[in-house]
């Protein structure tokens, strides 16, 4: 008997109390953190939809297994599980561990990044572009074309325009391209999924015309989810061997573990080569720790060698990405503009089209973001021009190509009643369309402005 009613497939053992507040004490909370919920207290929040990063719900066994840490400094119990269980998804020889996926970026792009390198990706994560435009390297996004058409429901808007990839290799000539890096699902895209099929033409490329070839991979279970889905040949694989298969296109992979390890910290980065693997262990030791703990405790090691088995059972997987998708269906039902179809981790709603009277200088995605925290306590953030807009010398704004407004699901967090009321949310967000203004900036960092920014409501 096949029901249709998906249903969460845990228990809920413990419990961790929400704090509910009323529309005129989040109107203070708003105005105290600057118009910007990166500054909110998360007590404040209702439903946090921030990121799905470093919030999953860890399970029995992996708590289980937090007390089994060995946190001896070299060569602990925990690193071997947690090498093994690397070992076993990746098949990569050298894996690193580190503290987060950005560390595992830092090390790798400080190390093939300086001036006058390139870097190419579907689009790449704001600490991606940032790590390696800080060590004076170009980073260049090659979504393909269906990525930004968002009523087509082409099913792999993720992948990376290899056409245009074999223009600027021409172009710029392979020694001057450090790396392409393929990151699955597309995180800034639209949380869209990259077939294998793409991988296989980027790697083909890379090998090819001797570039690196990276994965980044911090969601590669879900990506192999809509792989199993909608691409042809692969409906009899499992969703581990989908992912194995991928991996083996790749010459290194990062990997932040807060995604798809099911953990709340943690990540590490694997490769192939010799010699590159020795200078990134390196700087591995000089900036994160010693090879066999890099930036993690044994309990973290153990907690990451559990969670990379338990993303990929079936029930868990069909389980978080019905779940994003009715919520996503939901909106689109009431007339919300989304990135259609929906994405694995995250619905992404099209700001700028919900909000076409806001210019997009006075940021329609942040104005979206503040909305939703004012009327129904829910914390989301913008991916648009507050994230990725730059100046130009006259000091204009360059806007982003899309103005997004994230809601991430974190896994395994919130039932289905949490994300009733999140769609309910978007009736008075449909209301109150007409009378929303835009903000401004009036402080910002120079480097990933998003997360310090502050802002004021526009005169
Ligand atoms: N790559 C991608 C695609 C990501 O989504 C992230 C983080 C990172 C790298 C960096 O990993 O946070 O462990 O250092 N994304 C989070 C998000 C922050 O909210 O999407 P990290």
């Amino acid at each position: 008997m096949n029901f249709k009613t998906i249903i969460e497939p845990f228990r809920i053992k413990t419990v961790e109390p929400i704090t509910m507040s009323t529309q005129q004490e989040r109107e203070q909370y708003l105005k105290d953190a600057h118009y910007n919920p990166f500054l909110l207290k998360s007590r404040h929040v209702i439903i946090d939809l921030l990121t799905d990063s470093g919030t999953s719900a860890m399970s029995s066994n992996q708590w289980a297994a937090m007390m089994r840490g060995d946190e001896s400094y070299a060569g602990a119990r925990s690193w071997k599980r947690f090498e093994k269980a690397v070992h076993k998804l990746t098949g990569m020889p050298h894996i690193l561990p580190t503290h987060q996926g950005r560390a595992a970026e830092r090390i790798l792009y400080t190390y093939i990044g300086g001036k006058g390198k390139y870097f190419f990706s579907n689009t790449h994560f704001d600490t991606t572009r940032a790590n390696i435009e800080y060590s004076g390297a170009t980073a260049i996004d090659l979504p393909v074309q269906e990525a930004h058409n968002f009523q087509s429901d082409y099913p792999f808007k993720g992948n990376l325009d290899v056409v245009k990839l074999q223009e600027h290799i021409s172009r710029l000539g392979s020694e001057n391209i450090a790396a392409v890096i393929l990151t699955v699902t597309n995180n800034s895209g639209g949380g869209q999924p990259v077939s294998m099929q793409n991988a296989r033409e980027v790697s083909h490329l890379c090998r090819h015309n001797n570039i690196l070839f990276v994965l980044d991979c911090c969601r590669i279970a879900e990506n192999s989810y809509f792989i199993h889905k909608n691409e042809p040949g692969y409906q009899n694989k499992t969703y581990r061997e989908i992912a194995q298969e991928m991996f083996s296109l790749s010459d290194a992979a990062v990997m932040s573990a807060k995604k798809d390890g099911l953990v709340n910290m943690g990540g590490f980065l694997t490769l192939r080569n010799d010699e590159l693997s020795d200078a990134c262990m390196q700087l591995l030791i000089i900036t994160e720790g010693f090879t066999t703990y890099g930036g993690l405790s044994g309990r973290d090691m153990e907690a990451i060698a559990v969670g990379l088995e338990e993303v990929f059972d079936p029930d868990y997987l069909t389980y978080r990405i019905t779940s994003t998708q009715y919520l996503g269906e939901s909106i689109l039902k009431k007339g919300i503009p989304i990135i259609y179809p929906v994405g694995g981790h995250a619905v992404y709603v099209d700001a700028k089209k919900l909000y076409s009277h806001i210019p997009v200088k006075q940021y329609p995605g942040q104005a979206l973001v503040c909305e939703l925290y004012r009327i129904g306590g829910i914390r989301s953030v913008e991916i648009g021009s507050v994230m990725f807009g730059k100046y130009n010398e006259q000091g204009q704004l360059i806007p982003a190509p899309m103005e997004l407004v994230r809601l991430a699901i974190p896994r395994r967090v919130y039932t289905q009643s949490h994300i009733d009321y999140v769609v309910e949310v978007f009736d008075e967000i449909l209301a109150a369309k007409d009378r929303v203004k835009g903000l401004t900036i009036t402080k910002e960092p120079k480097f990933l402005r998003h997360f310090t920014a502050h802002f004021a409501p526009a005169g």
